[in-house]
């Protein structure tokens, strides 16, 4: 055997439809690696070729697009770091870690999170993330923008360098592999619909360039522009109306999708595929182990469409994976796309790409669908809406959310709202004005943002905390002059705060990664500065990016009956109870259920183990579920234990599981 290892070469095991000549290069670039290294690429090139290749049909020669990426793809997988080969191996053996319920995310700006307000600063976090069950860190976008106004960084200028005030390329490495030490993976965004128009790319094609023109979709008059128009819909009616900019250099109308100067891509130029699909590989080996595909729904047009989902963004979404599982199969994919349940689906496989595109989507209906019960205490359209979505692969996740960076638009679907006897339209009308406390008796205090005339919307900016109701009730605090005041205000304070809790509940609840919005953990308010600072006046949503404060994290830790302090405990124990829970294993569809009481939001989750049952109150008055009900769903109530406090339910006489004020209990079999 000894004899076997040191004299036979085995021939590398690349697939028979790899042409000669691109083997030949490929074997070049990957010259200087070891033998068991080159093995394991070929194997992998054997493994994904035909998916990369099918993958490629928008292009004119998918074989020969193929090769040519095949070798960026050697490239990267020889400069690929010691320590993200083995993580390549790791997660290789465990491809569902993302899917696991120990898994808990948290999101927000690198500057922001740090008094320091640099990337080297934010492995301090470390603690605070892991006492609250931290295992996933998205920082938003840190790579190389246009200098302000750039869309809190989704203009990008350069792909391969980080924002100066925030470090270097070694620092995001760095950091990287900090945190992974901690066990924390880093997710970074990948805005690949749009370029800033400071951007080389774009310079050059302002410049007269005509290989770089073609980078973009450029139209010398308004006729395309103005035909595509017809079926186009605004993102930003209000400060950026339109789809396309008129730019003097090009003498063209560039498409600008988002602002006037966040130039779309053309994907359907190969050369843009090529270079995307090398800055993907590039992050790979800074050890970013999730991309978050930013506004991916937009990669494809076509005339007579709204640009939005076509079937080609799927192809070129499957072609990128296979790519990137050859060079860096440690990578998972999050698709951003803020879509309806018909279309979102379709980003994490069905069909011929099942299995083979994102890993991750957000789940944007069930946030909106949170914030639509606790406005009317009735889970009867979230029942209808989440009940009707399609199955999704079993090996993906979605990513759960009560807040993010951007604004609530109301994602209510007509249809949906009709089959539950209520007006689409008229919902998300109540929705807005609830939300922006316009609407009498609301708690919450949110602002309007992008009002479109043309169609009634009006979506939302706003903390998590203010629009469940804590910045009202500290106002009353601060107003109250007797102590019937006093005390009515200390009870705004609690509902709000359980309303906070219940959301985050549902989050933790239903199966994914739930993703923390920074700052929600303490109860932030939001931070009124955005309105005096030029580069952000224009955007409310800064409302909602507060800057963590090391102090209020210290303070509520401090103060646990305060309500950041009793948030924060919340928090954490919703994720200490996760990570018990086979039941939330994201490979577990969750089914949600009606209950007697449409005021009671119910999910299911059956697994070998078991089914849980998590009942959870939309109102702040106390409710029943009647035990029967609980067992014919499988779980004998008086045999169960709410995982959420570790003690059996509190159950009335008659068996029924009582539940206070805004209250979540998780059944399980103990
Ligand atoms: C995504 C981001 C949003 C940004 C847009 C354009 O939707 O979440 O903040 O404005 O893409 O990049």
């Amino acid at each position: 055997r000894v004899w076997l290892a040191d004299t036979v070469t085995l021939a590398l095991p690349w697939p028979a439809a790899l042409p000669a000549d691109a083997r030949a290069r490929v074997e070049a670039v990957l010259a200087p690696l070891a033998e068991h290294r080159r093995r394991t690429f070929a194997l992998r090139v054997a493994r994904w070729w035909d998916d990369l290749v099918a993958g490629l049909t928008p292009y004119p020669d998918p074989p020969a697009l193929a090769a040519r990426v095949l070798e960026l793809a050697a490239a990267a997988y020889r400069d690929r770091g010691e320590d993200l080969h083995l993580l390549d191996e790791r997660r290789s053996l465990e491809p569902d870690w993302f899917q696991r319920p120990d898994v808990v995310g948290y999101a927000g700006y690198a500057e922001r999170l740090t008094e320091e307000g640099t990337l080297a600063a934010v492995a301090g976090l470390g603690d605070h993330l892991s006492d609250l069950g931290v295992r996933y860190l998205h920082l938003m976008p840190l790579l190389q923008p246009r200098p302000a106004p750039n869309d809190g960084g989704y203009a990008v200028a350069d792909y391969r360098s980080v924002r100066s005030d925030l470090g270097t390329m070694e620092d995001l490495r760095g950091l990287t592999t900090t945190l992974r030490e901690r066990g924390i993976s880093v997710c970074l965004d990948l805005v690949l619909n749009h370029v800033a128009r400071e951007h080389a790319w774009a310079r050059a094609a302002r410049e007269g360039d005509e290989h770089y023109r073609r980078y973009f979709h450029v139209y010398p008059d308004r006729e395309l522009p103005d035909a595509y128009e017809r079926t186009l819909l605004e993102v930003f009616p209000d400060f950026a109306p339109g789809n396309f900019t008129w730019d003097e250099q090009l003498q063209g109308w560039v498409w600008t999708t988002f602002n006037d100067y966040q130039w779309d891509l053309a994907w359907d130029n190969p050369d843009v595929f090529a270079e995307l699909a090398d800055i993907i590989l590039f992050l790979a080996n800074q050890g970013v182990e999730i991309l978050r595909l930013d506004a991916i729904a937009f990669l494809w047009k076509r005339m007579g469409t709204q640009c939005q989902n076509e079937p080609e963004v799927h192809q070129l979404t499957q072609a990128l994976r296979a790519l990137a599982r050859i060079t860096a199969p440690a990578l998972v994919f999050k698709a951003e796309a803020i879509v309806g349940p018909n279309e979102v689906v379709h980003y994490l496989g069905q069909g011929q790409h099942h299995g083979k595109v994102s890993d991750l989507a957000y789940h944007n209906s069930l946030m909106v669908q949170i914030w639509s019960m606790l406005a009317s205490a009735d889970a009867r359209l979230a029942t209808h809406a989440l009940g009707r979505f399609p199955v999704v692969p079993a090996t993906t996740a979605w990513i759960t959310y009560l807040r993010c960076h951007d604004d609530i638009g109301w994602a209510i679907d007509d249809d949906d709202a009709r089959s539950v006897m209520v007006d689409g339209h008229g919902h998300r009308t109540f929705l807005s004005d609830y939300y922006s406390g316009e609407f009498p008796g609301s708690w919450a205090t949110g602002l309007v943002f992008q009002h479109n005339p043309a169609t009634g919307d009006k979506r939302i900016s706003g903390s998590a905390a203010s629009l469940a109701g804590l910045e009202r009730a500290l106002e009353l605090t601060e107003r109250a002059i007797d102590e019937q005041g006093a005390q009515e205000a200390a009870s705004a304070v609690d509902e709000a705060v359980a309303r906070l809790l219940l959301g985050y509940a549902v989050v933790y609840g239903f199966g994914g990664i739930p993703v923390i919005w920074s700052g929600d953990e303490v109860a932030s308010l939001g931070d009124d500065a955005w309105a005096q600072a030029p580069e952000t006046a224009a955007d409310n949503r800064w409302v909602h990016r507060p800057r963590l404060d090391a102090q209020a994290v210290a303070e509520a830790a401090a103060a646990p009956g305060s309500a950041p302090g009793r948030v924060l405990r919340g928090m954490q124990q919703l994720a200490r109870a996760r990570s018990g829970l086979p039941h939330l294993h994201a490979s577990v569809a969750a089914e949600v259920v009606a209950a007697p009481d449409p005021a009671v939001f119910v999910v299911v989750r059956r697994h070998p183990v078991g089914p849980m049952v998590q009942l959870y109150n939309l109102t702040a008055t106390p409710r029943t579920v009647p035990g029967w009900w609980v067992r014919e769903l499988g779980l004998p109530v008086d045999q169960t234990i709410d995982a959420l406090n570790g003690y059996p339910p509190s159950l009335s006489a008659d068996g029924s599981v009582y539940l206070s004020t805004y209250q979540p209990v998780w059944l399980v079999r103990p």
